[in-house]
């Protein structure tokens, strides 16, 4: 219900998001400006109970078969346009795709073919992967940017989720030995029997073995996980998050988005806040100025559509301006930063022409601030937005993720 209204309010409009099983196969990013790539590899050695993302547990058949596809879909998108096309990033998340280590160097290859990475290489690692050979294989490949699924480092709290300890002194000592730009660790706060004791003492270890940044993700159930627990409630959670931000701002870390925090003089990195990007390979996601479209779940059905030469595209919409802006300030929010000029650059209209009055009420509502002409989320804004992104994700995302984990080519996907 409330995402509804707000949504309505918002965009000014009864009409939903509506997502059909039609698609383009041209997609038009020629002239699309600050452009990322994602590579999605749907492989784990196992499968956690409370992860959503689109995977499977390796088959070496199968991936071999998946890594055929995924080169020729780069190949299909790649040659819509002519010659190299300049992109700020590209980013490989799963699953876990160091388990195709030996082909990640062949897909990066093929995409450099067809664009110019300007703003360096980014992939998620599993605990489990992290040895020299495997960072100096990466290191070779260009990777700069590394991000380690730790979730927490107390064995209790991993034991909790279903996962297992590592040696972190060892980890850590590896890849700082390999000198990557950013280093970017996930913990998961709101695990039942977690306090604010722990969570910080996961903050600080995570610091001081190297990370240059941390991304602190509130435990969401999703309806088709199989979690056996549940999260702490909201009341904790927003007690734990503004303990992360208060810990955070007083040892001189800074926020980088609603859930990241980074050390100062450091690149920053995210995998989620881009204003256009092409996604590759099974769920990945494409926005551009005009275009959405999502890649089916399946891994067959992907291999299939790719085999016959055609975009593994399973859902798309069509967005109105006001929808497409939304999107936009969606994100953008989220990294706590909006910055006008650049919206009247992507849009040619005035921010304050579409939403004047509501940046008003949140100016006089504490939400956010003006700070060298851009407008910045405050804590306390922060704070309503990570309760906005978990309704929307319970609304929207569990609802489209689930339906497409069963369905490879749903009809349509009304999200209200
Ligand atoms: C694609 S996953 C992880 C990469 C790697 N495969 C691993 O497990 O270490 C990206 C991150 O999402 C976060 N995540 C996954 N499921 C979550 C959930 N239900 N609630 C909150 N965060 C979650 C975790 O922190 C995880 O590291
Ligand atoms: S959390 Fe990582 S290892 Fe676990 S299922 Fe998800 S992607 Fe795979």
């Amino acid at each position: 219900m409330f995402t509804s209204l707000m949504r309505a309010y918002l965009t000014r409009s009864f009409q939903p998001f509506i997502f059909t099983d039609h698609y383009d196969e041209y997609l038009n990013y020629e002239d699309t400006q600050q452009l990322g790539l994602y590579v999605h590899i749907p492989f784990c050695r196992t499968l956690c109970s409370f992860c959503p993302y689109c995977k499977q547990k390796y088959d070496s058949n199968l991936a071999k078969q998946y890594v055929d596809a995924l080169l020729t879909e780069i190949k299909l998108v790649g040659s819509m346009q002519i010659g190299k096309k300049k992109v700020t990033s590209l980013y490989f998340g799963g699953g876990t795709p160091a388990l195709l280590l030996h082909d990640l160097g062949r897909i990066i290859n093929t995409l450099q073919h067809y664009y110019e990475i300007d703003g360096g290489i980014g992939v998620e690692l599993h605990p489990n992967d992290i040895n020299p050979f495997v960072l100096s294989i990466l290191k070779s490949f260009g990777v700069s940017m590394i991000s380690i699924g730790i979730q927490s480092f107390q064995s209790e709290h991993l034991h909790t989720i279903g996962r297992i300890p590592f040696d972190y002194a060892y980890i850590f000592q590896t890849i700082r030995a390999a000198c990557f730009d950013v280093i970017d660790v996930d913990l998961i706060f709101a695990i039942p029997g977690q306090t604010h004791e722990t969570l910080i003492k996961d903050i600080e270890t995570a610091f001081s073995l190297g990370a240059t940044q941390i991304s602190t993700y509130p435990f969401i159930d999703f309806t088709f996980a199989h979690n056996t627990y549940k999260p702490l409630p909201e009341k904790q959670k927003k007690k734990m998050l503004s303990a992360i931000a208060d810990y955070c701002e007083q040892t001189g870390r800074e926020r980088t988005s609603v859930w990241t925090f980074a050390e100062t003089n450091t690149q920053k990195y995210s995998s989620v806040t881009r204003d256009n990007f092409l996604g590759f390979g099974v769920s990945a996601t494409t926005l551009l100025k005009e275009q959405f479209k999502i890649n089916t779940f399946s891994i067959p059905a992907y291999i299939e559509r790719i085999q016959a030469n055609q975009l593994p595209t399973a859902l798309t919409t069509r967005f109105t301006l006001r929808q497409r802006a939304v999107y936009y300030l969606f994100w953008r929010a989220y990294s706590t930063e909006i910055n006008p000029a650049e919206f009247e650059t992507f849009f040619a209209i005035k921010l304050e022409d579409l939403y004047g009055l509501e940046l008003l009420i949140a100016k006089l509502l504490g939400l956010i601030k003006v700070q060298n002409n851009c407008y910045i989320l405050t804590n306390k804004g922060a704070y309503y937005y990570h309760l906005i992104e978990q309704a929307y994700t319970t609304a929207y995302i569990d609802k489209m993720w689930n339906i497409s984990r069963k369905t490879p080519f749903p009809k349509k996907i009304i999200l209200k």
